[in-house]
């Protein structure tokens, strides 16, 4: 029989992203609710490591749910990922008697969680934080609401510029591995043109497109790159265009960190808050070693072990929309 879960831990790991703060104080509460006690881990794993471990009242987590960033700051920890690490983290968590882990991040942090629940009998419960919506299993992941209306509006204003200078402006937006910020700013900005590396870049098609739009006196071009895109971000592509199109006045805004920071969109703060209090009722119904994610409005549970091998795929028919609409 599975033991009671009494004592939770709960931790922000990888890249902050807008939301983290109301996941935490969904879970601080709903635990407090149910009797348990809850204990912020600071800095993601290395908090684990080096005994940084916090009691939380539910007034730690009064006035922050509308704050970006994560009150219990946020780290990649490398140590994390070696056998001592692990095994540290967990001792420590025994001196305070924890016995159940709350872990808010990304790909890379539920892959530290999967590994450490294989190992330990310490049940582990994932939530999706992260501004790229990289992780199949959820239609939402916390933060990256906030991040693609950061995107939308800097990309707004961006265009006011192009279009009174009949400009092409080359935007490149994060997303290391992943396309959705760069595809859903770019779809909703009318970019002519959106740039993920989930799909090859074909330059010849770029530079065709644009000859084409400069032979219907359409001088402004918005293209929307995200940073990890075949040929290497906004730079490199506008190096390419420059080259093959001297003519055209090309210029180079990269958005970078602005779109991790800032107060979450009231659709962040609902998901987190959501699958922060999903989050404790997993532990307690023995739901363990799952993330939870929304899938259709329902909540959906991804065992780690599974999570850690998908990624979220971008559809042909996002492809079919940005060509058809950006003509
Ligand atoms: O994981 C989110 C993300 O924003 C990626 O899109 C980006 O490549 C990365 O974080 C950058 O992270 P940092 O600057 O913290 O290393």
């Amino acid at each position: 029989m599975e033991k009671k879960v009494t004592k939770i831990g709960v931790l922000t790991s990888g890249g902050d992203s807008p939301g983290m703060n109301a996941a935490i104080r969904a879970v601080v509460r709903t635990g407090i609710y149910h009797g348990m006690e809850v204990y912020g881990i600071m800095r993601g794993y290395s908090g684990m490591v080096e005994n940084e471990i916090v009691r939380m009242e539910s007034k730690s987590v009064a006035n922050i749910i509308q704050r970006g960033g994560t009150i219990l700051k946020t780290s990649r920890c490398k140590e994390f990922f070696t056998p001592e690490g692990r095994k540290t983290a967990y001792e420590n968590l025994k001196k305070h008697g924890i016995n159940g882990l709350i872990i808010i991040g990304g790909d890379g942090s539920f892959r530290g969680a999967q590994i450490f629940s294989n190992e330990f009998d310490i049940p582990c419960i994932g939530l999706p934080g992260t501004i790229d919506k990289d992780i199949a299993g959820t239609d939402f992941t916390i933060g990256f609401d906030t991040a693609v209306n950061t995107a939308v509006e800097a990309i707004d204003k961006i265009r006011d510029t192009a279009d009174a200078h009949d400009r092409l402006f080359i935007i490149e937006v994060m997303g290391r591995d992943a396309g959705y910020i760069a595809l859903h700013s770019g779809i909703a900005t009318g970019a002519e043109n959106i740039l993920i590396p989930e799909r090859k870049t074909i330059i010849d098609d770029i530079i065709k497109a644009l000859e084409e739009k400069e032979r219907r006196h359409k001088l402004v071009n918005l293209i929307v790159v995200a940073e990890g895109e075949e040929f290497g971000g906004a730079d490199e592509v506008a190096k390419v265009i420059k080259k093959r199109l001297p003519q055209q006045e090309v210029r180079v805004c990269i958005l970078g960190h602005i779109q991790r920071g800032g107060s979450p969109s009231c659709m962040d703060r609902l998901i987190a808050s959501r699958m922060g209090y999903h989050a404790v009722e997993c532990l307690m119904e023995n739901r363990h070693n799952v993330f939870v994610g929304i899938v259709n409005n329902k909540m959906n549970y991804t065992p780690l072990n599974e999570a850690v091998k998908k990624k979220q795929r971008i559809s042909e028919e996002w492809m079919t929309v940005v060509k058809i609409l950006s003509s």
